[in-house]
């Protein structure tokens, strides 16, 4: 029977984030806990009893490693290991195998693991939310100065508009009126210190179908886009404005970016165990807005989340940061990644109790 200190310690193992596995001393697993399950996509119960190299049978250097830690009774470290998983998934850990001693024998091993791609994520983070801090500032600072002339030009516009008799070129003045309209509002939305969210709940496909829909009307030669949704993801709540604008920035983008050849696709997965902002959460929505365009231009690659920073000459480089602060409000992140020639822009976004 378990004692109520093993219990504790059991489930305290079950909550931590790095993999921990043990084996005794015939190396045969004893224990794992969910971290590891999820690491290495296996279950307990399945696992159970297997040697190291029965689990990973395609990562020879794991078993042994572990065989040389017990062998020689001391504690091994390593960095950046590639494990090949059963399905063919490649992981890539950092690792520590400790021999436990019980009087003169080793009785068992502990091996601890953990995702080497989540320490850089964590990393890239953590400097991806002070670009943000500073973008938000200086993005107010330049909405505060844009806003003051609006008033003149509207003012002008219309005074010039009475003076006009020529309908046709009043076109021209309701077209300069109301643009300096839309970026008043724009902006006075920007400045608004967080307005109140408007969270309702609804379903994630139907905001990206109506963002397709956008972005279809704008464009005058169609779209070669794909999707790959998983049609079992729970609603979100979240607000629906907020979400549409940031998926719509980053879908314009994809479509700016790619030629009369290019394609796009809108992927949609869940993920278990995910550390954002600080915070580890159960289940997160990942958005995938994938195109095999050319990708970020490499001058501009590390400050495309700052204001104004654009490689087009006609852009005004705010999509993106309008599009982080956003998802960022929802203790989500928007991450960027260049892969096999495809470029994919990643939103994600918790979805756990009371947002699932
Ligand atoms: N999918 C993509 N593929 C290639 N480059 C991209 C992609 N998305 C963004 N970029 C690059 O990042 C830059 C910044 O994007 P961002 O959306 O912030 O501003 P923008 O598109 O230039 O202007 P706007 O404010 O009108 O959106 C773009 O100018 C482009 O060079
Ligand atoms: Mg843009």
């Amino acid at each position: 029977m378990m004692t109520k200190n093993t219990e504790t310690a059991m489930q305290l193992i079950d909550h931590l984030s790095t993999a921990v596995l043990l084996f005794d001393r015939d190396l045969r697993l004893c224990s794992i806990n969910s971290a590891g399950e999820h690491l290495l996509s296996v279950s307990q119960r399945r696992v159970s009893g297997q040697r190291p190299d029965e689990i990973l049978p395609n990562s020879p250097f794991f078993a042994e490693a572990i065989k040389r830690s017990l062998e020689s009774g001391s504690i091994c470290i390593e960095h950046g290991i590639d494990l090949t998983l059963q399905n063919e998934q490649s992981i890539t850990v950092d690792c520590m195998i400790t021999p436990i001693i019980d009087g003169e024998k080793y009785t068992e091993v502990v091996v601890e693991l953990v995702d080497s791609n989540s320490f850089i994520r964590v990393m890239r983070e953590a400097n991806l939310q002070a670009v943000h801090d500073a973008a938000k500032i200086s993005v107010r600072g330049m909405a505060h100065e844009v806003r003051n002339p609006l008033g003149g030009i509207r003012g002008a516009a219309q005074l010039l508009e009475r003076e006009l008799n020529n309908s046709e070129l009043t076109e021209y003045t309701k077209i300069i009126i109301s643009e300096a309209d839309r970026l008043r509002n724009f902006i006075d939305r920007m400045l608004t210190p967080n307005v109140h969210p408007d969270i309702t709940r609804f379903n994630i496909h139907e905001i990206l179908e109506y963002v397709v829909g956008v972005v279809v009307a704008e464009s005058d030669t169609g779209l070669n886009l794909t999707r790959d949704y998983d049609p079992s993801i729970p609603d979100i709540h979240a607000d629906r404005e907020q979400i549409i604008q940031a998926v719509l920035n980053l879908l314009r983008n994809a479509v700016q970016a790619i030629d009369e050849n290019g394609t796009i696709c809108l992927k949609t997965r869940t993920q278990r165990k995910v550390t954002i902002q600080n915070k580890l959460h159960k289940l997160i929505l990942r958005i995938e807005i994938i195109d095999n365009g050319p990708g970020i231009p490499p001058d501009i690659e590390s400050g495309v989340f700052y204001p104004m920073v654009t490689g087009r000459s006609e852009g005004t480089g705010l999509g993106l940061t309008i599009a982080q602060s956003l998802i960022q409000s929802h203790g989500g992140l928007i991450e960027y990644e260049r892969k096999q020639e495809k470029t994919c822009f990643r939103i994600l976004l918790p979805l756990e109790a009371g947002n699932g």
